[in-house]
């Protein structure tokens, strides 16, 4: 196969990407940095955001609203680039869409931590819902039985990087407080699954701490590397960079202000366009 760098799409409708807010952008970075002349559309659902300490239920209701409005945009694809929503509404939003692509979070990062580990010991790390939902451990042990999984829900670090906390001794001890019970043991996992878009801000700490003896998956860019398996994406040059559009049902302000940590770039407050979507 040719290098998922080089496969650009003939389709030139954009790809629609939706999270609870701002920490999507990460997953989006992650596609950009593959597929950079695809064109996105991204919603932020900043109104309703945080979605880790919802239930599923809620959950499963603003996601079908999200995708059914992305739909609406005419795209040719969709990503659901939210753990938390992935972990509860993926089935409802593919049913909802079809035949149009979605791709979530989960199985992309189960399949690349399942490749990586070679103790046969996985961590995860997610918001409360992610992680109550036990999605991550019931997928992967559904691919291999013999594997073991240490899961914790690490809710304050949503607010840590969404505050712009992500290095520092106060970071550093809420990362212990998290993660010593399960890193501290001799059988420790070998690789920790970055279980919620706001993690990988945490991945230079985290490397620090963890040393090279444990891999870190990436969501985002676990499923940005699983997408050439659809049919929208074909080797045809095309020589343009595509076009983003950025929306948030909330402070699209707040959404600029903040996008670079978790986007790698700078948007202007005229990037980001506020959009009204009522939830039934
Ligand atoms: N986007 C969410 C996730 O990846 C984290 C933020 C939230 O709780 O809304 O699970």
């Amino acid at each position: 196969m040719k290098s998922l760098e080089k496969i650009i799409s003939t389709d030139p409708r954009p790809i629609g990407v939706f999270d609870s807010g701002i920490g999507g952008l990460t997953v989006l970075k992650a596609f950009i940095s593959l597929y950079p002349h695809e064109s996105y559309v991204y919603i932020g659902d900043t109104a309703r955001l945080p979605y880790g300490t919802k239930s599923p239920e809620t959950i499963i209701r603003y996601s079908c609203m999200l995708a059914e409005t992305l739909c609406q945009m005419d795209i040719k694809a969709m990503v659901v680039a939210c753990n938390t929503a992935s972990t509860h509404a993926l089935k409802k939003v593919e049913a909802q869409i079809a035949p149009l692509p979605v791709m979530g979070m989960i199985d992309p990062a189960v399949e690349t931590a399942r490749s990586v580990t070679k103790n046969k010991h996985i961590a995860v790390i997610g918001t409360r819902g992610t992680i109550q939902s036990d999605i991550y451990a019931k997928n992967l042990r559904a691919q291999d039985p013999d594997l073991r999984i240490s899961s914790k829900a690490c809710q304050l670090l949503v607010a840590y990087a969404e505050d712009g906390l992500i290095d520092g001794p106060l970071v550093s001890s809420i990362l212990d407080h998290y993660l010593d019970e399960i890193f501290s043991k001799p059988d420790a996992p070998d690789t920790l699954i970055l279980g919620c878009t706001h993690f990988p801000l945490f991945e230079p700490l985290l490397r620090q701490k963890l040393g090279s003896r444990v891999a870190l998956v990436n969501t985002g860019l676990a499923t940005a590397k699983s997408l050439a398996r659809y049919q929208v994406f074909r080797p045809a040059p095309l020589t343009q960079t595509g076009v983003i559009k950025f929306f948030a049902t909330d402070g699209p302000e707040y959404f600029a202000k903040n996008a670079e940590r978790f986007f790698g770039q700078k948007l202007g407050q005229d990037q980001v366009e506020f959009l009204d979507i009522k939830v039934k």
